[in-house]
């Protein structure tokens, strides 16, 4: 795909879906930021645009890509897939590394006051995330599959008691906002997930998962605001009808 410093990073990402690993590691943001241009993401992240642009050209684009899959596929497929990939993921990592952080804290948290800082942070994502994906599960991901079983075999649909979907994607969004800040703010605290020369193993792993976390949760914000979210704003105006509510 073309594009210049002026596009928006969520479209750069959704044409070209290895650009997500050349954000990742120069911390462009790719998901709640998505809706900046490429000037502004990198001006906010402090990389250079010129290194990115030439990255970005060097990355291959494959035709049958990730996000060109999931532009297309029934919203039920990708519902699915985020629950089984990322939400799967993160309750899974949630356990692993609630457990890691509190054992290196105990042990290094003297030296490394940061490290205080850092497992109060996780905490919080990870109390924020647990409802999140809740929320989704059990109100939004349903109401969208309902939708699009409305648009295939014509069944009735009970009105929800959020009224549109605009009111649960819009507080889903702000969530991701708000986690997308913490994880920003671990990883400040740990210096970009440097472990010191004195860390021990468990100090690796913990800063080692802690970054797959960062990485896994840009895709999963990237996969509901830019594609599932939008998607399913468009279902239900077709499915409402013209003036309906
Ligand atoms: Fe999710
Ligand atoms: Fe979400």
């Amino acid at each position: 795909m073309s594009f210049s410093r002026d596009s928006k990073v969520s479209d750069i990402v959704l044409g070209q879906p290895k650009a997500k690993r050349v954000f990742e590691d120069t911390g462009v943001d790719y998901c709640c930021g998505g809706g900046q241009s490429l000037q502004e993401a990198c001006l906010t992240a402090g990389a250079s645009v010129e290194e990115i642009v030439r990255r970005l050209r060097e990355e291959n684009c494959a035709a049958a890509s990730e996000n060109t899959q999931w532009a297309s596929a029934p919203l039920g497929e990708l519902t699915w897939h985020i629950r089984e990939k990322h939400h799967a993921y993160v309750r899974e990592a949630i356990g692993r590394l609630r457990s890691l952080a509190e054992k290196v804290r105990a042990k290094h948290g003297n030296q490394h006051a940061e490290l205080v800082e850092i497992e109060r942070l996780f905490l919080d994502v990870a109390r924020e995330m647990s409802t999140h994906m809740q929320k989704e599960e059990l109100i939004l991901f349903p109401y969208i599959e309902a939708m699009e079983r409305v648009m295939k075999q014509g069944v009735t649909l009970e009105p929800p008691f959020f009224r549109t979907v605009q009111n649960p994607i819009h507080m889903m969004m702000k969530e991701h906002e708000a986690a997308g800040d913490l994880v920003k703010r671990i990883r400040r605290a740990s210096g970009g997930y440097a472990a010191p020369p004195d860390g021990c193993a468990s100090y690796q792993a913990l800063y080692r998962e802690l970054r797959e976390f960062e990485a896994d949760l840009h895709e999963h914000v990237h996969l509901e605001n830019n594609i599932l979210f939008p998607r399913a704003l468009k279902l239900e105006a077709a499915v409402l009808g013209p003036g309906g509510e």
